[in-house]
């Protein structure tokens, strides 16, 4: 059983059908359903601050009823959180006093409302994400939802990995850029403002329908979606850019397929895909940008290398998130199932099934690679990050790419070097009976690219030369000093500036 299989069944028909096809769609009408939820404050800002959360990715379905009953009041903006956000009904009359009539129509139309005795239900979503609003399906706290069930062809809600790759994936100009596993489509959405042209795919047509509408309400018109498995949509075609949210959860081949989680026996199926064909899509200097759960990071250089072996060199970044413990992952990933036997039986056969494939380690992720002309020594580079990448980190990212260039052709020796702006030293003084021990640490706060780092006391003497002098690269990096300098340097910690 498919989720539209389900709705066709019990409405009589698929939601989004009007975007079936990538020429349809009430623009007009959708546009003017757009300016009646900025009216009512249907964003970002305003709709967390009615919830008092810190963003939307802390809202959790098991708190929805709190929210409906404890915190938020009855005027037309809460009562369209409670629809869109939080799985509840509204009445016409509700309903009327946040929406036009031909707005209620329209929602009707599109199967996003759906009768349910006198009041209407939401089939979706409504997630805010910076300007963007994105439909994605409910879950399983939904009433319209199968009792407890996850369909295969559910599309995925935003999560901390999509909110992650939007914030770390560069956004510096880009001709063409390609979103892959579009889902939602909230990559190529966001890309759509940094790039002339965005083609998104994904295998599951629920999927791109779903976009083509997100694409329609945000009233961007540079970005199309297509049906298809990864690059097969696209092939001979290169891009700017290119960004993944593949499945990446590792899963028995007993289990049964989600299409948004699946993937494979490490998780890596796609993955392993995206590094084979993914560079030879890059433009030279593209960059691909991946989100994904890492399995047994300390053996990924290896396997990443292997991958996109006969591929254009690469610059690899990695930012860490969270270690992912083992136990706390087989017990999230079996949550979706219906019955406490079936997810006891779940969470053995993970277990088992990690061990058989060697699954020793996990942690979130994003992987940036950065195609190099043919015949540059390529590098890898592991940096850890804050434990969730929620702020944009993207200009980092274009850094530390730079910077690598900068070394890599000798430019740096040419360069002044300062310290990079909002870097804070922390000073921790830990006194015993006898003795005193003073720590360093650099922390910027706010900032998701750099989790607190403890330095020596020689480098925070070096740090603060620097930042009061800005001395040339050559007269600070001596054969002694140059490594760490380099380090700091690829940490974002360093930046260099053009002479003079
Ligand atoms: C983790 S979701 C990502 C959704 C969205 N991009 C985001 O960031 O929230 C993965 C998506 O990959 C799609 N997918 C799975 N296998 C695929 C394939 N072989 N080719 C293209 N898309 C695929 C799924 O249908 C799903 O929409």
């Amino acid at each position: 059983m498919t989720l539209d299989q389900l709705s066709a069944g019990r409405f009589g028909h698929r939601i989004f059908e009007a975007f079936a096809s990538e020429t349809s769609g009430p623009l007009e009408r959708l546009q003017a359903l757009r300016r009646e939820l900025d009216r009512a404050g249907y964003r970002e800002d305003q709709v967390t601050a009615l919830l008092g959360l810190p963003h939307l990715l802390a809202l959790q379905p098991e708190h929805f009823h709190y929210y409906d009953r404890w915190v938020l009041p009855t005027t037309p903006l809460a009562d369209l959180v409670r629809l869109f956000l939080l799985d509840l009904p509204l009445g016409r009359s509700a309903l009327e006093a946040a929406l036009s009539p031909d707005s209620v129509n329209l929602l009707l139309e599109l199967g996003v409302i759906v009768p349910s005795g006198e009041q209407w239900h939401s089939q979706v979503h409504l997630y805010c994400f910076g300007e963007l609003l994105l439909a994605t399906d409910t879950g399983r706290y939904s009433p319209l939802w199968p009792e407890g069930e996850d369909l295969p062809d559910r599309v995925m809600y935003i999560g901390y990995d999509s909110v992650g790759l939007g914030c770390a994936a560069p956004r510096s100009p880009s001709r063409r850029t390609l979103d892959l596993c579009c889902g939602s489509g909230i990559q190529g959405l966001v890309a759509a403002h940094y790039s002339e042209e965005v083609i998104g795919v994904d295998i599951n047509p629920r999927a791109v329908r779903f976009s083509r509408f997100n694409a329609a309400l945000n009233g961007i018109r540079n970005a199309r979606f297509v049906q298809g498995d990864l690059f097969e949509p696209v092939r001979g075609t290169c891009f700017d850019r290119i960004l993944a949210n593949p499945p990446f959860v590792p899963q028995p081949p007993s289990v049964a397929r989600l299409l948004y989680r699946d993937g494979g026996p490490t998780g890596e199926d796609l993955l392993r895909r995206l590094f084979q064909e993914g560079p030879r899509h890059l433009n030279e200097g593209g960059v691909l940008s991946i989100t994904t759960d890492i399995i047994n990071l300390g053996g990924l250089e290896e396997r990443i290398l292997s991958w996109s072996e006969g591929t254009p060199p690469l610059d690899v970044l990695v930012l860490v998130e969270k270690a992912l413990p083992i136990a706390g992952y087989v017990e999230g990933h079996s949550r979706h199932l219906g019955t406490a036997s079936g997810r006891r039986a779940h969470v053995r056969a993970l277990l088992d099934h990690f061990q058989t494939v060697g699954i020793t380690t996990l942690h979130g992720g994003y992987l940036i690679a950065r195609h190099l002309p043919q015949g540059t020594p390529g590098a890898y580079q592991i940096l850890d990050s804050a434990e969730a990448i929620t702020h944009p980190v993207a200009h980092h990212v274009e850094t530390h790419f730079r910077s690598r260039e900068a070394l890599r052709g000798g430019a740096c020796a040419r360069a002044r070097v300062g310290l990079a702006e909002g870097i804070r030293f922390q000073l921790e003084v830990i006194s015993g009976p006898e003795s005193e021990v003073q720590r360093v640490q650099i922390v910027v706060p706010g900032d998701d690219f750099f989790p607190p780092l403890e330095i020596s006391e020689g480098i925070h003497q070096l740090l603060r030369y620097v930042r009061k002098n800005r001395p040339p690269w050559s007269a600070l990096a001596t054969e002694n000093s140059r490594p760490v300098l380099e380090e700091l340097l690829l940490r974002g910690v360093l930046e260099l500036h053009p002479p003079g």
